[in-house]
């Protein structure tokens, strides 16, 4: 471990407070300022609002050993910080690129007044160039701003934080990058990956991007698993063996969603629009996407005979993953808007979520309770307990004994067992499924 530094992280968001706990847990001394007051507040009674796995845990204990202070004041958390890392938010505009308007606000209010030498590190995702437009406007030559993207998925932020595979730091200058390194340590014992400021801007948004491909090339092959009677799992784990492939990002579903890949995936087609680059892969890649998400309306709409209109539709789950109360860009909010469009009545559960967060949505407290007297439930999101529960109760509360899992997270043999019609996302027609028991070395039908 390094020596402790004074450390500001302006913004408190998921990222932010990650962050900021987490340099806190490697010894430093760590300010977080946010400008909304009561979040601020909020924190420094001990309240976390976001759900965040360890998050909160981690912030108190962190309070608590004097490490980790926070205020709404953005000069007050610079005034004596050697490092101040922007995790500031950075939403899609109306043309599909980040609106930077928060991060060119807070490098003009913080220039003048950052302590000499420090260095500014951007955490945001942010467009190829950001950093020396920062610096542009900080106007401060003895101020240097270096890039270190994000790896953190929410639900793991913490973990992703504390065990990364590895650290980007995009430096012009050799000496600030390793002084960046070693706030996470020895840089000759982690996994430090120092380059130039633009290819670390770019490495982020190359990652999403590869990501969402990744995952519209898997919901494709699970379409086509459907037409031919192939299944997806077991394709899927025949792929990942592959070392060039791994197994990672390779679960079928609604479709990607959440605060990232949607606008980190215009972001790269706007920017390089900008330069006169046409990434039509990426385009295409948007564009399937939204598609298979609407695939799984289809698929409730044929379970219940064509027509959703007058039907009742359970759903389990409405954060675009597991292990959220995000509701961002999610694709379980999409189905269930578009549900309701065609005249169907939905009623709610998701274990993160605790407020009518949708417009005539009925929100329940229990996953049962969505249940009763409806004529589908659909599994929107892959929460580990609804591939707990018991089908047999389940499908004596609902009106007709029917499942779309749109995150083939439910024992396709119990749903059939239980009297059920399921229907998943790539895992056959014939409603059986066929899996591969790698372990025990056998393979073959069912
Ligand atoms: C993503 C990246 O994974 C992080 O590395 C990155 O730091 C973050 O964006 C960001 O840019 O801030 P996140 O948006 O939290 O993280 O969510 P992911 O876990 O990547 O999931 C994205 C979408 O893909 C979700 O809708 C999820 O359900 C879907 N997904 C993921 C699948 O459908 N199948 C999978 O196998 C994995």
């Amino acid at each position: 471990m390094g020596s402790s530094r004074r450390i500001a992280v302006l913004g408190s968001g998921y990222v932010g407070l990650t962050v900021a706990a987490g340099l806190a847990f490697m010894r430093h001394e760590v300010v977080c300022s946010d400008i909304a007051e009561s979040k601020i507040d909020q924190l420094s009674s001990g309240i976390v609002s976001i759900v965040e796995d360890g998050l909160t845990e981690l912030v108190l204990e962190m309070v608590a050993k004097g490490r980790l202070k926070f205020t709404s004041s953005n000069l007050e958390a610079v005034s004596d910080a050697e490092f101040v890392f922007l995790c500031l938010p950075t939403p899609q505009g109306r043309d599909g690129s980040p609106d930077l308007s928060a991060t060119i606000a807070v490098a003009r209010e913080i220039g003048p007044h950052l302590a000499r030498n420090s260095i500014v590190i951007n955490k945001s995702t942010v467009p190829v160039g950001t950093a020396h437009k920062v610096r542009d406007i900080m106007n401060r030559p003895d101020v240097d701003v270096v890039s270190n993207p994000e790896f953190l998925s929410e639900g793991s932020a913490v973990l992703d934080f504390l065990q990364p595979d590895r650290i980007v730091i995009g430096s012009d200058s050799r000496e600030n990058g390793l002084r960046v390194a070693e706030l996470y340590g020895d840089p000759t014992d982690h996994k430090c990956i120092v380059t130039d400021t633009l290819s670390a801007e770019l490495i982020k948004y190359a990652c999403n991007a590869y990501l969402a491909t990744r995952l519209t090339f898997i919901n494709t092959i699970a379409e086509l698993c459907e037409a031919v009677g192939a299944d997806i799992r077991t394709v899927a784990a025949g792929m990942g063996t592959d070392h060039r492939i791994g197994t990672a990002f390779l679960n079928s579903g609604p479709g990607w969603g959440g605060s990232c890949f949607p606008k980190d995936t215009e972001a790269l087609i706007h920017m390089a629009e900008t330069v006169g680059c046409d990434i039509a892969l990426v385009k295409t890649v948007i564009r399937a996407n939204a598609g298979h998400t609407e695939r799984i309306v289809e698929k409730v709409a044929a379970a219940v005979g064509g027509n959703v209109a007058g039907k009742v539709v359970a759903v389990w789950g409405l954060a675009f993953k597991a292990g959220t109360n995000d509701l961002r860009n999610s694709p379980a909010v999409k189905i269930v808007t578009s549900l309701q469009e065609r005249g169907a009545t939905v009623r709610a559960y998701d274990p993160a979520i605790e407020k009518d967060s949708l417009d005539g949505v009925e929100l329940v407290h229990f996953k049962e309770d969505a249940c009763v007297g409806a004529d589908v439930l659909l599994v929107a999101t892959e929460w580990p307990d609804f591939s707990l529960v018991d089908l047999a109760t389940i499908g004596e509360l609902m009106s007709h004994r029917s499942i779309v899992d749109a995150r083939n997270v439910i024992e396709v043999e119990d749903a059939l067992n239980a009297g059920f019609d399921y229907v998943g996302v790539g895992v056959g027609r014939s409603n059986t499924i066929r899996l591969l028991n790698l372990e025990a070395g056998e393979g073959g039908a069912q």
